[in-house]
C-alpha cells in the first residue's frame, strides 16, 4: 500500500535551511526562511521570554490537558493588542482559541471557512506559499489576483476587480501587515476602501496577522484588520506569535472569530474545537503560557515591547541602506527602503537566484524573496554587489 506514495519534493523554503547549513563558505548569507536576526546574524531567545520561561518553570504546577482551545488566558491576553485596548472583544463579538503557530491558525481558518460553505478564496499573489498549500490540502480553490504593481505599490485595481467578481461562497485572504513575500502593504486609505468593498460584497475576510510589531509598530500594524473588522459582520483572524515573540519552533498562534454576537462566536469556535481535536487534539502549551505570563506582567510586557522596538529599528536601518543603494545591475533597490517587515522581492530569474547561491553563497527563496533581517551592516555590501554581478 505505502508503495503507492510518490516521492515529494522538500518544502522549497525550509530546504534552504539545510542547504545553507551545509555550505562551508564563511561569508555565506542566509536570506531564506523568515526569522529575525541581529546585526551579528543571531536569532536569540527574547530576554522577556527567557524571564517568563523561568517564571513558568518555577510556578507551573501541572501539565494536565487543557482542551482543544488551549490556554484561554493567552488567547485573551493578546486581544487588546490585536483588536484594540478600548474594546478588545468588540462587545462580545470576538473570541478565539490557541493554535499551533500561524500555520495552525491559518489551517483552522481555512477549514472552518470550508465547513461553513466557502468554496474559493480570493488571494493576492504572490503570497506565502503555504497559503495555497493549506487551501489545496483542505480542498478550497484559490483564485489569485495580482497583489502589487511593477511600481511597487498595492495593485488596487486588481483587488477591486477580484472583489467585484466575487461569488457569495468566496472568502478573501489578506495579510494584515508586512506582506509576505513582497513587503508591500496597503496604505491606511487603501484599507479604508478595502473594508468598505468587503462589506458591500458580503464576502468572508480571512485576515492573516503573522508579523504584528515588525512593520510600523504594534498599533500601526493592526490598523488594517481593525478597519475591516469594524465594517464586516463576520471574519476569521489567524494570528502568529512566532515572529513577534521569537517563538518560531515552539509554534504559538491563535485563531480569532468575529461573528454577529457571542452565541454565534461560540458556535463557530465549537467547530474550531472539533477540527482541532481531529488534527492535533490541543496546541503545545509552553509558548502560549509564556506569552500569557509576559502580557500579565507590566515589567515583562515593557521589556518585550522594547525588544520589538529594537528589532524594528534594525530592520529599518537595513532597509534604509538597501534603499540608498539605488540601481545596481538591473535592480532598483529604492523601493526596499519603504517596504515593510521581514520580506522583499528582488526581481531575479531562477537562474540568477541559483547564481546568487552558487557563486556568492547568498541563500534566498526561488521567488527572489529575501529576508531583510538576514542582512547586517557587515554583509549588506556583499549582497548588493552580488545582485549587481548576477544581473549585470
Ligand atoms: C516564512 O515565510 O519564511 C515564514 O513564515 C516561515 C514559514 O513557515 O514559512
Amino acid at each position: 500500500m505505502l508503495n503507492n506514495l510518490k516521492q515529494q519534493p522538500a518544502d522549497a523554503l525550509l530546504a534552504l535551511i539545510k542547504l545553507h547549513n551545509a555550505d562551508p563558505r564563511e561569508d555565506k548569507i542566509d536570506l531564506g526562511v523568515g526569522v529575525y536576526r541581529t546585526d551579528t546574524g543571531a536569532t536569540p531567545v527574547f530576554e522577556s521570554v527567557k524571564a517568563a520561561e523561568k517564571l513558568l518553570l518555577d510556578t507551573q504546577d501541572s501539565k494536565a490537558y487543557l482542551g482543544p482551545e488551549g490556554d484561554m488566558g493567552f488567547v485573551h491576553a493578546l486581544m487588546p493588542y490585536v483588536f484594540g485596548a478600548a474594546n478588545p472583544t468588540m462587545d462580545g463579538r470576538i473570541d478565539g482559541m490557541q493554535a499551533p503557530g500561524g500555520t495552525g491558525a491559518v489551517r483552522l481558518a481555512v477549514a472552518l471557512a470550508k465547513k461553513a460553505g466557502v468554496t474559493r478564496i480570493l488571494m493576492g499573489t504572490p503570497s506565502w506559499p503555504n497559503h495555497a498549500q493549506i487551501a489545496a490540502d483542505v480542498g478550497v480553490e484559490i483564485k489569485g489576483f495580482n497583489h502589487a504593481t511593477k511600481a511597487g505599490v498595492a495593485d488596487m485595481d486588481a483587488l477591486r476587480e477580484a472583489i467585484a467578481g466575487a461569488q457569495a461562497t468566496d472568502a478573501i485572504m489578506l495579510h494584515g501587515c508586512c506582506h509576505n513575500p513582497t513587503g508591500i502593504d496597503y496604505t491606511k486609505a487603501e484599507w479604508d476602501e478595502i473594508a468598505g468593498l468587503i462589506k458591500a460584497k458580503g464576502i468572508l475576510p480571512i485576515l492573516d496577522l503573522a508579523y504584528q510589531g515588525l512593520g510600523q509598530g504594534m498599533e500601526e500594524d493592526a490598523y488594517g484588520i481593525r478597519r475591516v473588522l469594524a465594517e464586516v459582520p463576520e471574519a476569521l483572524i489567524a494570528y502568529s506569535c512566532d515572529k513577534n515573540f521569537g517563538y518560531y519552533r515552539d509554534r504559538v498562534g491563535a485563531l480569532y472569530v468575529l461573528a454577529q454576537n457571542a452565541d454565534s462566536v461560540n458556535i463557530v469556535l465549537s467547530n474550531g474545537a472539533t477540527l482541532a481535536r481531529a488534527a492535533w487534539s490541543m496546541p503545545p502549551d509552553h509558548g502560549g503560557a509564556v506569552v500569557r505570563l509576559i502580557l500579565s506582567d507590566e515589567g515583562l510586557t515593557k521589556s518585550w515591547l522594547n525588544e520589538l522596538d529594537v528589532m524594528r529599528a534594525r530592520m529599518n536601518e537595513v532597509r534604509a541602506k538597501l534603499g540608498g543603494a539605488g540601481v545596481q545591475g538591473s535592480v532598483d533597490f529604492a523601493p526596499f527602503g519603504t517596504q515593510n517587515g521581514l520580506f522583499s522581492i528582488v526581481p531575479l530569474t531562477g537562474d540568477q537566484v541559483l547564481a546568487m547561491r552558487e557563486k556568492h553563497g547568498v541563500y534566498m527563496a526561488g521567488s527572489g524573496r529575501i529576508n531583510v533581517a538576514g542582512l547586517t551592516m557587515g554583509n549588506i555590501d556583499k549582497f548588493i554587489a552580488a545582485v549587481a554581478d548576477v544581473t549585470a
